[in-house]
């Protein structure tokens, strides 16, 4: 049997009141969409489709971007989500059996997905949808059940009578289909309801062998069609992951502010201190101290790393590092073992090696630092001359006085010194002190020239 996905994507959103459309709206600082492809990757679909609509540049760009092997299919109206499936009638073809998920509810997983399937195939049903019990049903399709209890259709809330309204069982957007019945219903959907669209709901009614897979979890049907709903998504699942890391080992002393990304990875005896946000595919070993106040974006971490302060993107820090305070690490940046980073330095697409301490107010951009290199307070890679960036290479052991000027592209040699306050334009050899300065100029008695206010 082959198994497709079809995600529907188009929908404007309008209440999120955003440039964007709505899947693109972020959940702990991931696209709602994201979300959902991951889930639909991680069940093992033939086939994945994405109807996208509304700013489809920008979906198909985020998917692009993010995944492979996504076909996506242009809904060039918004005319509800039946409509939205018939887009991609060519994927539903292919394949036997087809799932159908709302881009804009998160928290469909795998499992789930699974457990419906299992009984879609087990019932023989043509139709299998995924509910759930939630405590505030309002905005959702209620699940109608006949007086035997079976599922026989899906209202949608403008359409519930005052007692249907008080159904508590809701429609996830989530559902499994016979491919050849899905095809078959959506010709014969009509527009005549109280949102006037082709709703997908309606052919539960339609192709009549419906089965609901009534899940316990109700976390995993909640979608979002406001910034209030958003909301609600991030603190739920904030709180969530937060606590299966401290389940795998991970401590915090307290939550204020903490923000970690669903795809985090943080081993066992980290902690995390306040107001830190982590996100993207960052991985972090054991033994770290992050933050408090840190932004740590998409970044490779090793064991026994202190971040204080810091922001960090795209880039790998060793084991045994020190940051911060209050230092940035733009992208592209190997900070190698035992490597200590002050206060206010940024460092960007640069190696630093083993050993290397930056203690203080340094800028090195596009630069190639060898081990144990000491950095005087104050150094900068003057690295851009105003049209091209130059690298700048400093060898192990070398000693860059404090204010030191580094107008690449230059090469510090191993071992060699640069004199405090020296703007270097020259190579220079291992081993070779360079100073650029004037010598001191003495004025005695100068007082005596000019009234100085003295209190
Ligand atoms: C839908 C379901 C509802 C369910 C709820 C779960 C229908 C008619 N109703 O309602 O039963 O409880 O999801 O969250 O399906 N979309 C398109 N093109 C369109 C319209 C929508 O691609 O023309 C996409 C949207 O981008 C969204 C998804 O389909 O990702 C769901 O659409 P939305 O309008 O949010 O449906 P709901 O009213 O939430
Ligand atoms: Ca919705």
């Amino acid at each position: 049997m082959t198994t497709g996905c079809v995600i529907l994507a188009g929908g404007a959103g309008k209440r999120m009141k955003s440039e964007k459309p709505k899947v693109l709206c972020e959940v702990l600082k991931k696209p709602m969409l994201g979300w959902v492809l991951d889930a639909a990757e991680e069940f093992g679909f033939d086939k994945i489709g994405v109807v996208t609509g509304y700013k489809n540049n920008l979906t198909e760009e985020y998917i692009s971007a993010n995944y492979q092997n996504i076909s996506t299919y242009y809904q060039d109206e918004q005319k509800g989500t039946g409509d939205a499936a018939s887009r991609a009638a060519e994927l539903i073809k292919s394949v036997d059996t087809v799932c159908v998920l709302n881009g804009d509810a998160p928290f469909i997983d795998a499992e789930t997905l699974r457990n419906a399937l299992s009984l879609h195939e087990k019932s023989g049903a043509d139709v299998t949808v995924i509910s759930a019990d939630i405590a505030t049903p309002f905005g959702y399709g209620r699940i109608i059940r006949d007086n035997g209890g079976k599922f026989s259709a899906i209202r949608e809330q403008k359409d519930c009578s005052p007692k249907e309204a008080k159904i508590t069982e809701v429609n996830s957007g989530a559902y499994f289909f016979n491919s050849k019945a899905l095809l078959e219903a959506l010709p014969r959907l009509s527009n005549k309801n109280a949102g006037g669209e082709f709703y997908l709901t309606d052919c539960v009614e339609i192709i009549g062998n419906a089965e609901a897979y009534r899940c316990d979890n109700a976390q995993a049907v909640l979608g979002a069609n406001s910034r209030r709903d958003l909301f609600a998504l991030n603190e739920g699942i904030r709180n969530k992951i937060l606590f299966k890391l401290m389940d795998e080992g991970v401590s915090f002393i307290t939550l204020d502010g903490i923000i970690i990304g669903k795809d985090v990875k943080i081993g066992a005896d980290t902690l995390i201190l306040p107001n830190t946000i982590i996100t993207g595919k960052t991985v972090i070993g054991r033994g770290c101290e992050i933050g408090a106040n840190s932004r740590i974006e998409d970044c490779v971490i090793g064991d026994n790393v202190t971040l204080d302060n810091v922001k960090a993107v795209s880039s790998t820090i060793e084991d045994n590092v020190k940051i911060g305070p209050f230092s940035q690490l733009r992208p592209g940046c190997t900070i190698r073992k035992g490597v200590k980073i002050g206060d206010f330095v940024e460092i960007k697409n640069s190696d630093i090696g083993e050993n290397t301490a930056v203690a203080h107010l340094t800028y090195l951009g596009d630069s190639d630092v060898g081990r144990g290199v000491n950095f005087g307070c104050g150094c900068v890679t003057a690295n851009y001359d105003g049209v091209n960036k130059h690298r700048t290479e400093i060898g192990s052991h070398a000693f860059i006085g404090c204010n030191t000027n580094l107008i690449a592209p230059v090469k510090i040699g191993e071992n060699a010194a640069t004199g405090a306050g020296s703007t270097i334009t020259k190579n220079v050899p291992e081993n070779a002190l360079a100073v650029e300065r004037t010598d001191v100029k003495i004025y005695e008695n100068w007082h005596g020239n000019f009234e100085r206010k003295k209190k």
